[in-house]
């Protein structure tokens, strides 16, 4: 019998229930690395499940093309997004080359280290706002971790970064939660007509973002929004929608991410307190753990490429037309790779994990999302003196952007005075 016709690696509804499937990928990279799966509601793909055959497809962006999609869609959200505004937005990560290089370029000075270290100002006073919400309630609480503290760290620094007034972070939180999760009943837009509910969710964006590009235009003043509204491609200006549609991706592509690396990596350290100690033990090492954090949760899940030429992968033959699927979260389990990669350890090293991509596409946010849950990770270790679960976690019904909607923990922390004197 086949070990799985792809239904469980791409049905959110699996997720909700069960987290990731690392049972079914380790089974398929060692019995079937390169499968065939014909699920029942999505298009049919090969499940790429191997650190190396990952490594092999996204190095070679010309042959295993983005611009078709890279996500898998089912019947509804097709036909929703070809019909939505959302569909007109040509976002980078689905722009091959040559054109990439170009489009890439209109906004990789504001994420190289040097720039995001420029930033450390906003990102480190977020991570202690967050902790001193915390802290408020004389120190001890309960808390939902995901919808209380991590969602709020990286909202915070986004809206910063592309001229969202504070007063509507809880909008562009909305409608980007409803781009990504329109899987989940919880978090999508209301409406029994799904399509209209896609179309009216594509208007609300432009709206959202078309007043900050206005005056961004009128006067710039350096920050990313800046950059974005007045970037130019082969020396012409970015279209609307081209524009509308880099500060969706940049805010959608960053803010999820990192607030499910977030949760994820409390989760982690609930269940492995010596890994904080270590931390906290040792707060220079910190970039390490960040980087484990980021395998061991693995927010993007997994994204697709389409086969431009007929071509072969680990000894199958995959046709012109054909989808891929690179499941990132089983690359960052591969025995090949990694000793013991089912452990969660502060200090792996090497850790050559592919939460953020390799190759064309590598993560254009990477030092931003770095440099975040650093900031986080640091407050964290010097304040929280204990924390263990307080309820059940809870699985976002969703297979590409993954992760836990809600982590209650019962905690205590310093309060701010005590953390300084504490040194
Ligand atoms: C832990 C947090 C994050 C993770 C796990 C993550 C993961 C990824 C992955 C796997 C890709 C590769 C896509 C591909 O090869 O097709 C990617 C691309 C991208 N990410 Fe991130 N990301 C994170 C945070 C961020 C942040 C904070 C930003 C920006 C503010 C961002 C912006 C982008 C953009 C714009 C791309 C497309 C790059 C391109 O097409 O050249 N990401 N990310």
């Amino acid at each position: 019998m086949a070990i799985t016709n792809g239904d469980e690696l791409v049905e959110g509804e699996y997720y909700a229930e069960h987290g990731p499937p690392h049972d079914i990928w380790t089974r398929l990279r060692h019995e079937s690395p390169v499968h065939r799966c014909e699920p029942t509601r999505f298009e049919p793909f090969w499940a790429i499940t191997k650190h190396a055959d990952i490594i092999e497809i996204s190095t070679q962006p010309e042959l295993f093309r983005s611009e078709p999609g890279i996500v898998l869609l089912d019947n509804i959200q097709e036909a929703a997004i070809e019909t939505s505004a959302l569909s007109m937005m040509r976002v980078i990560i689905m722009i091959d080359p040559p054109e990439h290089c170009e489009v890439r370029k209109v906004s990789s000075q504001v994420f190289t280290p040097k720039a995001v270290r420029a930033l450390d100002d906003v990102i480190e006073r977020s991570a202690r706002e967050v902790v001193d919400q915390l802290a408020s309630e004389g120190g001890e609480g309960e808390c939902d971790f995901a919808t209380d503290v991590a969602v709020a760290h990286p909202l915070r620094i986004l809206s910063t970064m592309l001229g969202i007034p504070r007063e509507q972070e809880p909008d562009i939180l909305r409608l980007t939660n409803q781009v990504f999760a329109s899987e989940d009943p919880e978090l999508q837009r209301e409406g029994e007509d799904r399509i209209r509910a896609m179309l009216e969710l594509g208007q609300e964006l432009y709206q959202l973002f078309d007043g900050i590009i206005q005056d961004r235009r009128a006067n710039p003043t350096g920050d990313l929004a800046s950059v974005l509204a007045n970037g130019l491609v082969g020396g012409s200006p970015l279209g609307p929608m081209e524009t509308i549609g880099y500060f969706l991706i940049t805010f959608t592509a960053g803010h999820d991410t990192t607030k499910n690396a977030l949760v994820g990596g409390m989760r982690a350290f609930l269940d492995n307190p010596d890994e904080l100690a270590k931390v906290r033990a040792h707060p220079e090492r910190v970039e390490k753990a960040v980087e484990e954090i980021v395998r061991w949760t693995s927010p993007v899940n997994y994204m697709k490429r389409t086969a431009a030429a007929d071509a072969v992968i680990g000894g199958k033959q995959i046709a012109e037309g054909d989808s891929l699927v690179m499941f990132y979260a089983s690359a960052n389990r591969d025995e090949a790779v990694f000793d013991d990669p089912f452990d969660f350890r502060v200090d792996r090293d090497p850790n050559r994990h592919l939460g953020f991509g390799i190759g064309e596409h590598f993560c254009l946010g990477a030092n931003l999302a770095r440099r975040s849950q650093r900031a986080l990770l640091l407050e964290l270790a010097r304040r929280l003196e204990w924390a263990e679960l307080a309820g059940e976690p809870e699985q976002i019904q969703s297979s590409f952007v993954v992760g836990l909607k809600h982590l209650p923990i019962r905690y205590r922390v310093l309060s701010v005075s005590a953390s300084v004197g504490a040194g």
